[in-house]
């Protein structure tokens, strides 16, 4: 099977400061579909950054992105929004919600361009905010909610068109413990039942711990994949138990 996500020797240099700088410095690593992992790190390590180039939304400077095995990396531009509506759900460590639009209308947004009919799309994404637990909230505009529920509002958006890979950049950042646990449950609950492939940059121990496994940035690198630990101490080898 193709892995869902191949990224080799990415770089990316940002020339926007005063001089370059490299936020991302030669990232290898490889997600295999039905794969539920959690990338940590601390801040300005390069999480979101790598997280946007995963997910099309910007270009390595150097090195290969591919998902499901097709070379995504030197598509020309005008190719990546269909290809990111097919196979890929975003969540924004800022929300990113149309302010204009209710709860409901923006989860419906990436079904805009799909075959269903609207009522469908919108039984969808009705079910979808029940699932996150804003079923009550459907009317409500960005400005008439709390930042947690604009964040699984955000989610819900995400996975409306059921993506093979969900990229979620903070999606419990702005939650309670409990609330928490209840979203990660969601996600992990659709990446069984689904197979969907979901790659989480956290700094919640409640993703953590759901996780396969975890992926640590340190300054643009990854500096070593851990075996998550559900609850528990470390095993002395590092492996799973
Ligand atoms: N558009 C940009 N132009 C210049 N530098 C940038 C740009 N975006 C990010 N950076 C820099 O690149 C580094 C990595 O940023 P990134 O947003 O990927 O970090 P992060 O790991 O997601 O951090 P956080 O946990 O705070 O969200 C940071 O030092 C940041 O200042
Ligand atoms: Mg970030």
């Amino acid at each position: 099977m193709q892995p869902m996500v191949e990224a080799l020797d990415v770089h990316k240099v940002y020339r926007t400061g005063q001089r370059p700088f490299p936020a991302l410095r030669g990232v290898t690593f490889t997600l295999q579909p039905g794969e539920f992992v959690s990338v940590m790190g601390r801040s300005g390590s390069g999480k979101s950054t790598l997280l946007h180039i995963l997910g099309c939304l910007d270009r390595p400077t150097s090195g290969q992105v591919r998902l499901g095995g097709m070379e995504v990396s030197r598509l020309p531009a005008r190719e990546l929004p269909a290809l990111r509506r097919s196979k890929i759900g975003f969540v924004f460590q800022h929300h990113n919600l149309l302010p204009s639009l209710t709860a409901l209308g923006n989860v419906m947004l990436p079904l805009r361009y799909s075959r269903i009919s609207t009522r469908e799309a919108q039984n969808r994404a009705l079910a979808l905010l029940e699932e996150v637990g804003l079923a009550d909230r459907a009317g409500h505009r960005p400005a008439e909610l709390s930042g947690g529920e604009q964040q699984r509002v955000a989610l819900a958006r995400a996975l409306v068109n059921e993506p093979e890979l969900l990229l979620a950049d903070e999606p419990t950042g702005e939650l309670d413990s409990q609330t928490a646990r209840h979203i990660v449950g969601v996600m992990r609950r659709l990446n069984r039942s689904r197979g969907q492939t979901f790659l989480l940059v956290t700094h919640d121990p409640t993703v953590g711990e759901a996780a396969d496994r975890v992926v640590e940035m340190l300054d643009g690198r990854i500096v070593g994949p851990k075996a998550a630990v559900q609850g528990g101490e470390r095993p002395a080898h590092g492996l799973e138990p």
